[in-house]
This record gives structure tokens, sequence and C-alpha cells, in this order.
């Protein structure tokens, strides 16, 4: 059976059918489905289309058929082109002709936006929830962490000393952002498209705002002709999966970074580690190398909604069956790896003084050129008499803090026994103080936040 082919009198072709249906991929909103038209059934009936009896045999009917899905008893048939015929399909061989009055004034245009709507709506929460799963995780390392010091870079070349707590936290605020971005994509998701039939309207008196309610949905669509075409909520939903992804990959790349031999920071637990079939010796971080790959695919799916809508004629074209099967697999793709990032982070193990022995005293001589200002000198000027230190420590082969005093009375009279005190990783960070810094006060502040951040 098929929803249409009073006109035709061929059937189709078997594998034009075959590339026409969407069942394997739109069964994921069976219970959308079902619920959208016990939605539609409600609004009908009130709308004088359905009979009490009829209007009460169809809920009947669509009550089993939701049971049937969450039992696994439904059996799709080969006859079932997408998930929406599937279950009036299964309606009227359970409640007879009513089924086939379910249908009025409604279409599978506005009914498959109604459908993945709901579907997103229900999938959000899911998706925020694994989210702070992860920040967590990074909120836990952060106070393990305590003054643990490590260096920080720019452009991957040493820069200035920073806290461990503080690093980790940065990938925090990364993913709070795309949490926001998640919650605000929802109210464009909660507007209800049902009642806009094929593309003009429904041709009778309908509910539309009890029908919003019903499904809990914020608001009704205002113009039949976009809500039926209407797809910027996926796309917007993937640019937010492919920007966590980019933050996931950015915090893998460098997990896979620090664990390699000439890092050394870290070691990764052996049960998010793999081996070699070849060397023996190998333990590979593959679960972030995966997260760093799969965020790539994740960007394609992103692209590739994207170039499927920029070129339609309103209103709904056959090409925006495409638009779910990039949103299921992005969806599936962030719940594989977001669980499994953080249970890998959590137990990894750090190696502080790998990192401690990574600093070395020219990533002070900022601070060195802060001891000029402090004494008077203007910056500009502190900045080069700080490079002229870096540059006689590299000539003379010694560390900055092994140059005799005079040495550096030789750069500038301004210097004076104290100038050793700068040399201090542990001071240089804590001189950092402000909000956002990277001070031990700061950081603390930042754990604290973070955790009321969550605990909402
Ligand atoms: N399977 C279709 C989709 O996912 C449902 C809508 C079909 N509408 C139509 N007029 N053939 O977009």
């Amino acid at each position: 059976m098929t929803l249409w082919g009073g006109r035709f009198t061929q059937s189709l072709d078997t594998l034009a059918w075959a590339l026409n249906s969407s069942l394997p991929v739109d069964q994921q909103m069976a219970f959308q489905d079902v619920e959208g038209s016990v939605a539609w059934a409600k609004a009908i009936h009130k709308a004088g289309i359905l009979s009490d009896e009829e209007h009460a045999s169809i809920s009947a009917g669509l009550d089993t058929v939701r049971n049937e899905f969450a039992s696994g008893e439904f059996i799709f048939q080969p006859s079932d082109e997408d998930i929406h015929t599937a279950v009036e399909r299964r309606l009227s061989e359970l409640i007879g002709v009513a089924a086939g009055k379910l249908h009025t004034g409604r279409s599978r245009n506005d009914q498959v936006a109604t459908d993945f709507r709901l579907w997103m709506l229900n999938k959000i929460p899911e998706l925020h929830s694994t989210l702070i799963v992860l920040q967590n995780a990074l909120v836990e390392q952060a106070e393990l962490a305590g003054e643990t010091i490590m260096p920080g870079y720019t452009h991957l070349q040493r820069a200035q000393p920073i806290l461990l707590g503080h690093w980790w936290l940065s990938h925090y605020w990364a993913l709070k952002r795309d949490i926001e971005r998640l919650q605000d994509l929802t109210k464009r998701v909660s507007v209800l498209p049902l009642g806009s039939g094929a593309l003009a309207g429904a041709p009778f008196a309908l509910d539309r705002d009890a029908l919003a309610k019903y499904l809990g949905f914020d608001e009704v669509s205002q113009n039949s002709l976009d809500a039926v075409s209407d797809r910027d909520f996926a796309a917007e939903y993937l640019f937010v999966c492919s920007m966590a992804a980019v933050h996931l990959s950015k915090l893998a790349e460098q997990i896979v970074l620090y664990t390699t031999a000439e890092f050394g920071f870290f070691e990764l637990s052996d049960a998010f580690s793999t081996g070699s079939s070849l060397m023996p010796q190998k333990k590979n971080p593959d679960v972030f190398e995966l997260t760093r790959g799969k965020a790539g695919t994740m960007i394609g799916l992103l692209t590739g909604l994207m170039s499927t809508l920029k070129g339609l004629p309103s209103t709904y074209d056959k090409d925006l069956q495409e638009d779910k099967a990039p949103v299921f697999a992005a969806t599936n793709t962030l719940l594989s790896i977001l669980p499994v990032m953080a249970a890998a982070l959590r137990t990894i193990t750090v190696k502080p003084e790998r990192m401690r022995g990574a600093i070395d005293s020219t990533m002070m001589a900022t601070d060195l050129a802060d001891y000029l200002v402090a004494k008077g000198v203007p910056f500009r000027e502190a900045h080069s008499m700080a490079g002229r230190v870096v540059r006689a420590a590299g000539e003379n082969q010694v560390r900055m803090e092994e140059l005799p005093l005079e040495a550096y009375q030789a750069i500038s009279p301004v210097f004076e026994a104290d100038v050793y005190q700068v040399f201090d990783p542990l001071e240089s960070i804590n001189k950092r103080n402000t909000v956002g810094g990277t001070s031990l006060q700061s950081v603390k502040m930042q754990i604290a936040e973070c955790k009321m951040q969550n605990s909402k």
C-alpha cells in the first residue's frame, strides 16, 4: 500500500521504489510519528472531521501501534514507503476504514517536518546532559591538578607558565558555549508546522495553538509555504554538533600530543589505549584520534545539508528527504564520542615532573620585563632589555637565572639582586590574578563557578 496511487496505472519501478523509500532512515521517528498522529486525530475531531467513535477508534489503534513499536513487535512490510505509511498501514489493519480519515487535511510534508522537530526536541536534552558529563570530567581533573604547573603555548612554542587546572578548564568553556547554542536552537525547533498541509494550509477550522500545546511546541508556524520547507533548524543543529566536534577534536589533538614520548605530560590508562599488531611497544591514543577524525566527517554532514538546501524552489522538494540521515549520524557520533572522552579523560595520569621540566626561565621573560616596569621603566624599553637578557643567556649557554648580576647590570643598572625572584614559575602564575587569569586563586574561583553552572 502506498499513500497515493489513484492516478497511476502502473506501479513504481522496483529500483525507483528502493531509491524513493526513506523507511530505513525515518523509522527512527516512529514514536514521534505516532504522537503527531494522536495529536492530529484529536485536532480534526475537534474540527468536526472525525466522529467521537472514529476518534476513539483511531486513538486506541494508535496506542496499539505505539505499544508494538515499544515492544519491538511492530512488523514493517516491504510496501512501507516511509514511517508515515507504515503507521497508517498498520492502523488500517487494526481498525479498518476509519484509519483512512486520519490523513484528512494533513500531508506528509507538514507531518515529516513535525516528526523531525519532535525528534530533535527529544534529543537535545540528551546531548545536553552528555556534554555536561564531559564538562564534569574536566572540572574533576582541574581540581585534581591543584598547583601543578605546565608550559602554556602560543604557536605551539613555549610561552608562559600556566596551571594545568586552567588548561583543563579552557575546554570546559568551549563546551559551555555548545550547550548554550543547543539551548538557543531549541526555540527555533519548537515551532509547529503541522496544519500547513502540503503547502497551503488546512481547509477547515483547525486549532493549531491547541495542537502545538498538546505536542509541546512553543509556537505555531506563521507561513505554510515556509513551514514545509524550513530546514534551518536541521542545518543549525548540524552546526552546533560540528562546533562541539571541533572543540572535542582540538582537545583530542592536545591529548595525542601530550601523550607522545616527546611531551610525556600525560599517560592514558590501558582501558582507553590500543596496541599495534606489529610493534609490541605501542600504546596508541585511538579514542582521541577517532574523535579528531570524526569531527571532519561531521563538518561534511553540515556542508552536505547546506548544499542540499541552497538551490531548492519553494516549498517541499523531495531533496529534503536527505535532511534526516546527517542529523541522525551527527547525533550518534556525538553520543558515541562524548561518554568515551569523559571516561578517558578521567583516567589520564598526569606527569607533573615532565610538565615542570618543560618550563624554562625564558618563559619568565615577560615577568622580567614586568619587573623593570615595576621599577619605572616604560614597557617598550623593558621588553627590549629583557630580550637582551634572553640573548645574553643564549650566547653564554646558561639559563637566565644563572647569569651573574653584573651581566644584568651591564644591560641596565635598574636590575638589582632581587631580579632572580622572577624566575619562579608559580610566582609568575600567581601574579596573573585577574578574573580569568591563571593564578591559583583565579582558577579556584573558576572551578567554583563551573560547578555552580553545572549544578543548575
Ligand atoms: N519521506 C519524506 C521525507 O522524509 C516524507 C515527505 C514526503 N512527501 C512527499 N510529498 N512525498 O521528506
